[in-house]
């Protein structure tokens, strides 16, 4: 027997620490772990104890013989990952240093603008520090980020991840202030006056746009997830759902949460904490089939192998691939390809179903005052300077759609008076202290950390690592009197 990691795993790496047989890899201090989509439990070391069990605050790992036939497939994705060759792991999971605070006259204070999984995982770690206070600043009327308006609402137990930040807020020294939007409510020298350091975890609040003709006829994930999820910017929105096939164009996780709200019954939904006006939206939507078009080839699908497994275990939906999308990746293996290829051309006769395609760049949205479909250029693979690009090979298909949404990434905006890169939709930093691109000089006082410091990527666990990081720098500056005491009191 063993315990098993499932795919609500938000790779915040606390069984790491509760795991007294540093069976769970790989951990913060390993260099996989950054890149990894999971954490995952050795068969062959588990020692059955369940300390990871109460550590884990999204119910991820289950005992081996409590996993039901939807989650039996991560039995095997644990074990595989130690069937690779792995460097041997120390018998003890590694300690963190914890934070060692000088003493000052004033202990540190410091406001942290946002308050989703990075700027709720920096407070932690800020309030580590003896007599530390920390205000909060929330533009929205509710706290934590998209752990609360992106997260799925099926995705119940990631969800939980809620009450982990409740027990981070109920801490001393730590001060909620919802509804106040830094640069508009309150300045950032205003804040700067008050604290020791702002440190701003922002996150990545706008979203890649596709450039063809046609593109303002779709709508963005990010629109419809905030749909579905009640963010008061977007409870309006009303999306045509009237048509029989909808088109998600990209295949991250974000496009298989939607296509999987979007072929979900509704009387499940209606179990959940889904935005009412959308549920009700979804009762009336004659969807059918959703299609989810990848640019490039199926090895370098970005939705992950743990994702996959969830969407094939939802009732009433055929998720399928045609065979020939598959051509492409005959001669490889690895993640989630052995899975899709059980996929090709399946189907069971269920009323809706999502079909994954392949080797699609769109090139133009087809329609007038409202999208009819999508013309896309037929892709071959080609390795370019060690990645793999899509190159069109002249062919076009069209396919059509009443509702066309783009799923092609998340994107930082700039933070008034800061420097921006916009490359890369992020703030230029280094270990989250700000830096000016002219100088590269740090900008005094002034932090970043989770999306907003490295870009629209991982999971929410990952923001603990980024924001530890962060918080490290920014007491290394108190310590050595690099940031001035806050000559306001209020
Ligand atoms: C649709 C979607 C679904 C996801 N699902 C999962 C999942 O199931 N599991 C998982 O592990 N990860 C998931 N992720 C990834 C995870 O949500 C992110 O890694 C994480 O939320 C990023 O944290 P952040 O703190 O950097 O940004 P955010 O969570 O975006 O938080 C930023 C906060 O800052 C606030 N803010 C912005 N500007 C200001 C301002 N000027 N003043 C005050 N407040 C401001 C925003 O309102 C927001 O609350 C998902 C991501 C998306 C987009
Ligand atoms: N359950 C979960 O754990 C969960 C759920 C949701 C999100 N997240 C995380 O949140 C992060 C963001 O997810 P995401 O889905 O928004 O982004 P993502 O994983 O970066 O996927 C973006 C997709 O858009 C495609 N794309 C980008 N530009 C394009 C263009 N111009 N034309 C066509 N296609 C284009 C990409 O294709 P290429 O690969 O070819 O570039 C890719 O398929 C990810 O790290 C994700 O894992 C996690
Ligand atoms: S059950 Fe115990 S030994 Fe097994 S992974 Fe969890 S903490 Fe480690
Ligand atoms: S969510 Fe965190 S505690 Fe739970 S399994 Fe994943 S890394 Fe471990």
């Amino acid at each position: 027997m063993t315990h098993v990691v499932t795919q609500s795993c938000c790779n915040d790496a606390s069984c790491v620490h509760a795991c007294p047989v540093n069976c769970i890899h790989p951990t913060p201090d390993e260099p996989d772990f950054a890149t990894s989509e999971m954490l995952y439990i050795d068969p062959a070391s588990c020692v059955d104890c369940g300390a990871c069990i109460t550590a884990c605050p999204v119910g991820a790992i289950v005992p081996h013989g409590a996993l039901d036939d939807a989650r039996r497939p991560f039995l095997t994705i644990n074990a595989d990952f130690y069937r690779r060759p792995r460097p041997p792991a120390p018998i003890l999971a590694p300690v963190s240093e914890p934070l060692r605070v000088r003493p000052r006259p004033e202990p540190p204070r410091v406001a942290i603008v946002g308050s989703g999984p990075a700027a709720m995982y920096a407070a932690d770690e800020l309030l580590t520090c003896p007599g530390a206070r920390v205000d909060v600043y929330e533009r929205l009327p509710f706290p934590y980020g998209l752990a609360r308006t992106g997260v799925a609402p099926d995705h119940r137990s990631t969800r939980q991840i809620a009450e982990q930040f409740d027990t981070i807020a109920r801490q001393d020294g730590f001060r909620l202030h919802t509804g106040v939007e830094v640069g508009r409510d309150v300045t950032h020298d205003d804040l700067l006056a008050r604290h020791h350091a702002v440190l701003y975890a922002v996150g990545a609040a706008s979203d890649r746009r596709l450039d063809v003709p046609g593109a303002s006829l779709a709508a963005t994930a990010t629109e419809f997830v905030a749909w579905y999820n009640g963010h008061p910017d977007h409870a309006d929105r009303a999306f045509d759902l009237a048509h029989r096939r909808a088109v998600i164009v990209g295949n991250g996780n974000v496009a298989l949460d939607v296509a999987r709200i979007l072929t979900t019954d509704p009387d499940v939904l209606a179990d959940t904490d889904i935005a009412r006006p959308a549920l009700e939206a979804l009762r009336a939507s004659r969807v059918e089939e959703v299609v989810v078009a990848g640019r490039r080839g199926p090895a370098q699908s970005a939705f992950t192998l743990s994702e996959l497994v969830g969407l094939l275990s939802v009732p009433g939906v055929d998720v399928t691939v045609p065979a020939e999308d598959l051509e492409s990746a005959a001669n490889e293996d690895g993640g989630a390809l052995p899975l899709l290829r059980t996929l090709a051309e399946r189907g069971s006769g269920a009323r809706r179903r999502i079909v994954l395609r392949y080797l699609l760049t769109p090139e133009r949205i087809l329609g007038d005052a409202r999208a009819t479909g999508v013309e896309f250029a037929r892709n071959e693979l080609a390795l370019a300077e060690g990645t793999v690009r899509a190159v069109p090979t002249g062919e076009r298909e069209s396919v059509d759609a009443g509702l066309v949404l783009t799923s092609i990434g998340y994107r930082g905006r700039p933070v008034p008076g800061l420097p921006f890169d916009d490359a890369t939709g992020t703030v230029p930093n280094r270990l989250g202290r700000v830096v000016d691109p002219a100088s590269g000089d740090p900008v005094p006082g002034v932090y970043v950390a989770g999306w907003i410091k490295r870009g629209p990527t991982g999971f929410i666990g990952t923001n603990k690592t980024c924001a530890r990081e962060t918080v490290r720098a920014l007491i290394e500056d108190y310590n050595n009197d690099r940031l001035p005491a806050p000559h306001l009191t209020r």
